[in-house]
């Protein structure tokens, strides 16, 4: 069955400006717009506030590598997996993410996601241990017992946005397990303002030097730095709460309050700094997971097979007991479920790096300062390695079909010395928690339900999910 129709592309018309292989000053160009990205090119994507609108096109348009200017840099959007091996892997020495980044930082500070050389290595080093295998499996037990209360909390027939309850659940997880902080009664909070934030967060990387204007009084970006204050209280009120306490409770916080400098001069992070490292990995740690969830209960109403036959394993797994960390490896048609969900509607969207050197990539050659972007939700849906793209089919996902496939037709968490920190915690948490509720209840979908992606940090829907549960004979 087909999911959704995904957004519709722009025919090119006779006006689009085209243009083949551009050689110049010494370096070979992609395909694409003979122009300056042009004006009414930009105008209609942004308007329709949906970025990926302009991928879509350049690939149907160009291919799997297109190049457009806009103003002065050039802009290259590769489609091709061995290329973005290139950039993330092969050639990664040559490219920082910083400036396709740097708007990030108005909201997250120098944390992991927006840092860039040592510090960065600095900060990954601190953050590893909370990651570690062996810490995560801690968690398991944790993330069972939030859903477990959750699918109590459901009532048959009475309607749910699984978009905001899939934010809670995703909210009170990474507190819990990385902060081992209980945010029960901050999460009104917290959605509201991150939801704020996202709201904005489109139009404020579309306005020119956008951290200047900060400072002015201008309506939309006095909300946005209203939710941000509101945001960073609940955050320092967490770190000061620690501080004070004094207590190593052996958790992502603690080690970040008693991380010293080793390489350097012993210095200890500033509260800043600990703010800028707790906001990033809370956001990151629980918008991708809760609309990884979201997606998934959209797509298993959609989908009844799959759905049928995901309740077949829970039940023969489990035998009516709750998931464990134990049982991961026996749910294994849970976490195909999850990779094509993923595929089909990856939480992180598109990547962007820029170089630093003057790199060659297949066929071209193109100048210090490129920048390059990809899209998880465009490669992802690429027919040469997802055959009928649209349809919803976990069996993609066998062992043998995923290794018929490069490794980055799909990548919904990155790759290279950048990869998700977070990608094993997420697949554990992704998995327990569909397998917790999905064992006692099947969501349906209220009649007239619309279905959209709106890409902001995260592919969020456009509409709530509006959801109906019903009680699992
Ligand atoms: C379904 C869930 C998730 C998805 C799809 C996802 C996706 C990604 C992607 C694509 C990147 C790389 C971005 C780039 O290289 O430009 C990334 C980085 C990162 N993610 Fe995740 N993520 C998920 C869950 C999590 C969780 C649960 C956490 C933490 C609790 C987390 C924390 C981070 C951090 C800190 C980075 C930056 C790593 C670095 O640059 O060293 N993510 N994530």
């Amino acid at each position: 069955m087909a999911t959704i129709a995904p957004s519709s592309p722009e025919k090119p018309t006779a006006s689009t400006p085209v243009r083949t292989v551009l050689e110049r000053g010494g370096y070979r160009y992609p395909p694409g717009l003979r122009r300056n990205l042009p004006f009414y090119l930009f105008s209609r994507f942004f308007r329709a506030n949906n970025p990926i609108l302009l991928f879509e096109y350049l690939q149907k348009q160009y291919g799997s590598v297109s190049h457009y200017r806009l103003g002065p840099n050039h802009i290259v959007f590769l489609n091709d997996p061995e290329l973005i091996r290139e950039v993330l892997v092969t050639q990664a020495a040559s490219f920082i993410k910083e400036r396709t980044q740097r708007r990030m930082k108005i909201l997250l500070g120098e944390g992991l996601i927006t840092s860039e050389g040592e510090v960065h290595m600095r900060q990954r080093r601190i953050a590893a241990p909370a990651f570690h295998r062996q810490r995560i499996a801690a968690y398991g037990d944790m993330m069972t017992a939030r859903a477990a209360t959750m699918r109590e909390e459901w009532q048959p027939g009475v309607e749910i946005d699984a978009v905001a309850e899939m934010m809670r659940l995703a909210l009170q997880v990474v507190a819990r397990t990385i902060f081992d902080t209980d945010v029960t009664e901050d999460v009104q909070t917290i959605n509201t303002e991150v939801n704020a934030i996202m709201d904005l967060y489109n139009f404020l990387i579309a306005l020119p030097k956008a951290e200047a204007l900060l400072h002015l009084p201008i309506p939309g970006l006095m909300r946005f730095k209203e939710a941000r204050r509101r945001l960073d209280a609940v955050v320092h009120r967490m770190i000061d709460q620690r501080r004070r306490s004094g207590e190593d409770r052996g958790d992502l916080l603690s080690m970040l309050l008693a991380s010293r400098d080793t390489e350097r001069d012993q210095s200890k992070l500033t509260d800043e700094q600990v703010r800028d490292e707790v906001t990033t990995i809370f956001l990151a740690g629980y918008e991708t997971v809760a609309n990884a969830l979201a997606w998934t209960w959209l797509l298993l109403a959609e989908n009844p097979r799959a759905e049928a036959k995901l309740h077949a394993e829970l039940d023969t797994v489990l035998a009516g007991r709750l998931p464990t960390l134990a049982d991961l490896p026996q749910l294994r048609y849970t976490e195909m479920v999850l990779s094509e969900s993923m595929r089909l509607y990856p939480p992180a969207w598109a990547m962007g790096r820029q170089s630093t050197a003057v790199v060659e990539l297949g066929p071209y050659r193109l100048p210090a300062g490129t920048y390059f972007f990809f899209s998880q939700y465009i490669m992802q849906r690429t027919p040469e390695y997802f055959p009928d793209p649209l349809r919803f089919e976990p069996e993609r996902f066998t062992p043998e079909k995923k290794a018929a496939r490069p490794k980055f037709a799909y990548f919904p968490f990155g790759g290279g010395n950048r990869q998700c920190i977070g990608e094993s915690f997420a697949w554990m948490e992704a998995v327990l928690l569909t397998a917790t509720l999905a064992q006692r209840w099947r969501l349906r979908m209220v009649p007239g339900q619309r279905v959209a992606v709106q890409p902001k940090i995260t592919l969020r829907s456009k509409y709530p999910i509006r959801m109906v549960p019903e009680l699992r004979a």
